[in-house]
């Protein structure tokens, strides 16, 4: 049941309009379809019409205006099969009424309903639990919609057609492929703007919320202005509609879809005010409206011939708004978050059994492909690709892109040729990226002689699945010199690495210099080079690479952590002293000094030693980094309370950058006070708090030291009314409750009245946030494998795409110990052994066991 790449024919027919009406009813909505075909010129001739549809109840069905009997179609679980010779010769319409259960519709996915409204979500393949069509990219086509309804908000893509009692009418010019499709309807308000776009056209934004929401809209609103600006300014882009709107859904598979000028949104990336959103969620609103509105140019405009393309939009538009958020906060600040959530996610899964190659080749189920490597790894690509040609090349290429592409579904050749078209470079070697899976090592050895310095630099990719020798990759690797006095004496520099093995000379250096490489986290890799403590905090006090000067520092946690598990030897004052001077230096963003003081999480330390030859150890890291953090502490005791008062900004909060920055080194000055003064000035933060970043942040820093139950039933009581509040309020006590505890504080959590676990963020806060605790995911009995193995099980039937997305949590396994192992695997072939598990779940659990 796998699909492959190399299969790709093109469709046998095309379509040139839909119509749909939808006769809206909880259990027993109609849906009536109109589809004018035509055969493709480019297909065989003569072929049958195959139409995908699933869960559906086909009502009625003609073909050219004759009835087709029962019998003529061959039909199945997944679609129907029209013979040929009951298809005229040229275009012909086609005509059904199906059936279907959008109450009953668990899966999300598909038409179904959230908290008494309809919405849907098409991608990748949901279209065809709609109606029967051929669901698959490359078939795109304007659709009319006609909504009947006696729910107040009728929505549909596109432009407003006629609307009256009962119906509203829609219509979409722009031909697009199925899994574009949106709806909704339901009792929404709405709030709303306007935007006119550089050439002057009127555009009307609303967003749609429940009643009582109203108020939460406001950044997402500006947001979507600033993100419309960005796009006129910095790649030209115009938005295409006279309406663009956005819902907000609270149940919700993913983060938010870009249906055509009807993005539909988990109600978490919309929905914000100071006093229940963190600055954190407000980072993820923002970067997340502006990832889907990119999308109408990168992904709706231009779209992908098929599924293996997927990085084609997804890479492309995350790459985009990460420069957008980059322009709108700080560039060095947001490029380090990226990098550490691609550390995160993307080389977690690149270094485990589910890596796969940017552009995979086959998949059994595409909603298993929505990955970190497909998303993130595809953005970095696209840096690599921008560093290699510049941004006159970058600028020159995009502009031949959508001239070229505009209203195609196109590939990965498509998209490099452009390339080399306008840069006339040979990118040949470069598409390995998108072919080779796994995160590739960077060997470094250096000699000095004559003034002369050489970097020797050996490439080398790890065997993944199915993947077990790797050629040669291009990698740009940005390179700085300082001499020992701390100056810079070679700027930043791209070297442009081919081979397997390659040395790269600077000459004409009066001191052996000290090297500053992969600035700017150059390329997606992993560096190994043998160095000094004293060159680590020699770059972190003078690299003028921000974020090279912010993974020395890095790198320094690491090192004294490890010796801390390894040869449980104590924090040398050389770190602390480098770390003081960071927290001291008042020339330095607070947003800057929070991340340099941050830890390495305890799954990177698991990563970092496991590469390093050791088993990890989830308890002995736990201990270590809770050590390390009362030495840091201590330390650093002089300037805490100052720091602590120092960051405290007057005036009503602020969701902008530079205020957040100074909250975020306000929280680590916190974090780390509470160790020494039992919770006291946590505990007042939070009676004082005004915003939920300073109250969730002084309730995480009172229960990391194991204190604050008393807040914890006054945070409850306070936001019982508010969902979104409520999930971080059931994550936050599973991933800060102490090791042992953990899976025990989880099931008690699943009891609470409040678990409602069909809701995917529900769902996720407490069972998705045990891998956030990792020494408690971990805890030596097994009880959080078997819990996590106990709802994924149950979960399955009700909603696979996130069942499937949460058995990641599994994908470490091998890292750890025999015992450990094989808890871990019992707890993966239990799920894999669950009678009728889905495919999806299926797939997911069978490349983590690594059985083929
Ligand atoms: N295209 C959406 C986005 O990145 C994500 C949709 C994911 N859907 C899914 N079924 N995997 O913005
Ligand atoms: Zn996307």
């Amino acid at each position: 049941q796998a699909v492959f790449l190399s299969d790709y024919t093109p469709p046998a027919y095309l379509v040139d309009r839909v119509s749909l009406v939808f006769r809206l009813d909880p259990a027993a909505t109609r849906v009536l379809s109109r589809i004018e075909f035509r055969p493709n010129p480019a297909a065989a001739p003569g072929q049958p019409l195959r139409l995908d549809g699933e869960k559906l109840r086909l009502i009625r069905a003609a073909v050219a205006g004759t009835a087709l009997e029962d019998g003529v179609c061959a039909h199945s679980e997944t679609g129907l099969t029209i013979p040929a010779d009951r298809l005229p010769d040229g275009p012909f319409l086609w005509e059904a009424e199906v059936e279907i259960d959008p109450a009953g519709n668990t899966a999300l996915e598909g038409l179904y309903m959230s908290n008494g409204m309809y919405c849907t979500q098409c991608e990748a393949e949901g279209f065809r639990k709609i109606t029967y069509y051929p669901d698959r990219p490359d078939v795109m086509a304007p659709f009319d919609v006609r909504i009947e309804s006696d729910q107040p908000v009728l929505l549909s893509n596109g432009n407003r057609g006629a609307a009256g009692d009962g119906f509203a009418e829609w219509s979409d010019p722009w031909p697009k492929p199925a899994y574009l499709f949106a709806l909704v309807a339901g009792d929404l308000r709405a709030v709303k703007d306007r935007f006119t776009t550089k050439s002057g056209r009127e555009v009307e934004l609303g967003i749609y919320v429940r009643p009582g929401d109203e108020g939460k809209c406001d950044y997402a609103l500006d947001a979507l202005k600033r993100s419309m600006k960005w796009d006129e300014d910095v790649y030209g882009r115009e938005y295409d509609l006279a309406i663009f709107n956005i819902v907000a859904v609270d149940d919700f598979n993913m983060g938010a879809m870009e249906n055509k000028g009807l993005n539909i949104f988990n109600s978490k990336y919309v929905l914000a005010s100071p006093d229940t959103a963190t600055d954190g969620d407000y980072e993820n609103v923002e970067g997340i409206i502006a990832h889907e509105y990119f999308h109408n140019w990168t992904g709706n405009r231009i779209t992908c011939r098929d599924w293996f393309q997927l990085c084609l939009k997804e890479g492309l538009t995350v790459f985009r708004d990460q420069q957008f958020s980059s322009d709108m906060r700080s560039a060095p600040v947001k490029r380090i978050g990226d990098v550490l959530a691609l550390r995160a996610r993307q080389f977690r899964e690149d270094n485990g059994p589910l890596a796969h190659p940017v552009r995979p080749s086959s998949y059994i189920e595409i909603n298993n492909f929505y990955t970190a490597t497909v998303y993130e790894k595809g953005a970095e690509v696209i840096g690599m690709l921008k560093r290699l040609v510049g941004d006159a090349g970058y600028a020159r290429a995009l502009d031949l892109y959508f001239r070229r592409h505009d209203g195609d579904a196109a590939t990965i050749e498509d998209w490099l040729k452009v390339f080399e078209d306008a840069t006339d470079r040979d990118l040949t070697q470069f598409g390995r990226w998108y072919t080779q899976a796994g995160t590739p090592r960077l060997h470094v050895t250096e000699d000095f002689k004559d003034g002369c310095y050489t970097l020797h630099i050996k490439q080398e990719t790890p065997p993944t699945p199915g993947q077990p020798a790797k050629a040669p990759q291009v990698i740009p690797i940005a390179v700085g010199l300082l001499n020992p006095n701390g100056d810079e004496v070679v700027p930043t520099t791209v070297l442009e690495m081919t081979e397997a093995e390659q040395s790269f000379t600077f000459e004409n250096l009066a001191a052996r210099p000290v090297p500053s490489i992969l600035r700017d986290f150059s390329a997606p890799v992993i560096l190994e080079r043998t160095t000094s403590t004293e060159e680590r905090a020699f770059l972190l006090a003078h690299d003028t690479d921000p974020f090279n000067k912010w993974e020395a520092g890095r790198a320094l946690a690491k090192d004294v952590l490890a010796r801390m598990v390894t040869d449980n030897a104590a924090p040398g004052p050389a770190y602390l002293d480098a770390l003081e001077r960071v927290a001291r230096d008042d020339g330095l963003d607070p947003a800057f000094r929070a991340l340099a003081l941050r830890l390495p999480s305890e799954d990177d330390m698991a990563q970092t030693l496991f590469d390093a030859g050791v088993t990890p150890d989830p308890l002995a890291i736990h201990a270590a980094r809770e050590k390390l953090m009362l030495a840091m502490a201590e330390h650093l005791s002089a300037i805490l309370p100052d720091l602590y008062e120092a960051m405290n900004i007057p005036g009503p909060y602020a969701p902008d950058a530079r205020a957040a920055g100074c909250r975020a080194l306000r929280q680590t000055a916190l974090g780390l006070l509470s160790r020494l003064d039992h919770g006291k000035a946590a505990a007042k933060q939070y009676r004082d708090a005004d915003n939920m970043t300073e109250q969730l942040g002084a309730l995480g820093a009172l229960l990391t030291i194991g204190a604050g139950q008393e807040e914890v039933g006054r945070f409850y009581r306070q936001w019982e009314h508010d969902r979104l509040v409520i999930d971080k309020w059931f994550a936050l006590q599973t991933s800060h409750a102490a090791p042992h505890r953990a899976a025990e504080t989880a099931q008690a959590l699943t009891r609470h009245k409040d678990f409602d676990w069909k809701n995917p963020n529900r769902f996720r806060s407490v069972i998705g946030a045990l891998a956030m605790n990792a020494a408690g995911f971990h805890d030596p009995s097994g009880a959080s494998y078997e819990l996590v193995a106990d709802w994924l099980i149950r979960l399955d039937p009700v909603n696979p795409q996130t069942t499937a997305r949460m058995t990641t949590m599994f994908e470490t396994w091998r890292r750890y110990d025999a015992d450990r192992q094989d808890l871990m695997r019992d707890a993966l072939r239990r799920i894999a052994r669950t009678p009728e598990l889905s495919r999806d779940t299926t797939e997911m659990v069978g490349r983590i066991l690594g059985d083929d």
